[in-house]
């Protein structure tokens, strides 16, 4: 069994993006990304801490806007259109869920999709479905470099998914037929989830369900990828799948923490690099 370090990885990309970032600095672009953060969920505070550090040391200029939950969506409109129309920002990232009378939709189709690090804009789901460049959602993405660097090809493989978030399940299925694999979507209503993770060469899984597969629901030498984030009451983080089981029967498995969460950040930070890269050049 290989476990698929991610913390490493993350930190080989991590640097590369460091570079990135000091040879746009001698055109005198500094990389800036937005982020905006609605109300007091600890766990998504964290989140917006974690990136804007990971934005810091990467000399990526970073901006959070905290507003409380009860702020309007007319206000959150406001932010992201004057995010939109400032030239020092290529990045835009309303950190979810939102509060529940704000319409998500509503936001994410606010954002420039030339400023969309994280995917989530109609248009550059679209493109990505159509194999087409668009932003790639951090966290998919991340597995997929995941994967490359083990030298793992999806190509032909049986992959179940576990999980149809908008923003990891379907972007990961995605990804995962534009790779040409076989893929299985499943989710909260599927009938007997064992039946498709028993016939899978991969499984992703990303629920937020403790222990949810066990080592009687995979076959041998499976590649587990697991994207669930459960913290236990003990403080500690662990993953959706029973790692000590599973890890005695599969070939290669990420870890959780140091697995696909270190990836996504990392991934967020190239896609702000890209986007700076592609800053539109103002005349005058
Ligand atoms: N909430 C959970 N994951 C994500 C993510 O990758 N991006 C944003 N914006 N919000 C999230």
């Amino acid at each position: 069994m290989t476990i698929l370090d991610g913390k490493k990885l993350s930190h080989k990309i991590r640097e590369n993006v460091k570079l990135e970032v000091q040879k746009l600095q001698k055109n005198n672009i500094t990389p800036g990304l937005a982020v905006i953060l609605v109300g007091s969920d600890p766990a998504s505070a964290a989140y917006v801490n974690m990136k804007s550090k990971a934005c810091k040391e990467a000399g990526i200029y970073s901006m959070v806007h905290e507003m409380p939950e009860s702020i309007s969506q007319e206000n959150i409109l406001e932010i992201i259109e004057m995010m939109n129309n400032n030239s020092n920002i290529d990045g835009i990232l309303v950190q979810l869920p939102l509060p529940k009378h704000v319409d998500t939709t509503a936001i994410l189709e606010a954002i420039n999709p030339n400023k969309d690090v994280d995917g989530f804009h109609p248009y550059n789901v679209g493109r990505v479905v159509a194999g087409l460049d668009g932003f790639i959602p951090a966290t998919p993405y991340g597995v997929m470099k995941l994967l490359e660097e083990y030298d793992i090809n999806p190509k032909g493989k049986n992959v179940c998914i576990v999980g149809a978030s908008n923003i990891v399940g379907k972007p990961m299925a995605t990804l995962m037929l534009n790779a040409n694999a076989t893929v299985e979507i499943c989710h909260i209503f599927t009938d007997d989830l064992k039946k498709h993770t028993l016939n899978a060469d991969i499984i992703c899984v990303g629920v937020g369900i403790v222990n949810l597969i066990k080592d009687d629901m995979v076959k041998d030498d499976v590649i587990i990828i697991d994207i669930g984030i459960n913290r236990l009451e003990s403080g500690k983080l662990t993953g959706d799948v029973d790692f000590n089981a599973v890890s005695q029967k599969c070939s290669y498995i990420t870890p959780v923490p140091g697995g696909v969460g270190p990836m996504t950040i990392a991934m967020l930070l190239e896609n702000t690099v890209t986007s700076a890269k592609n800053r539109p050049i103002v005349k005058g």
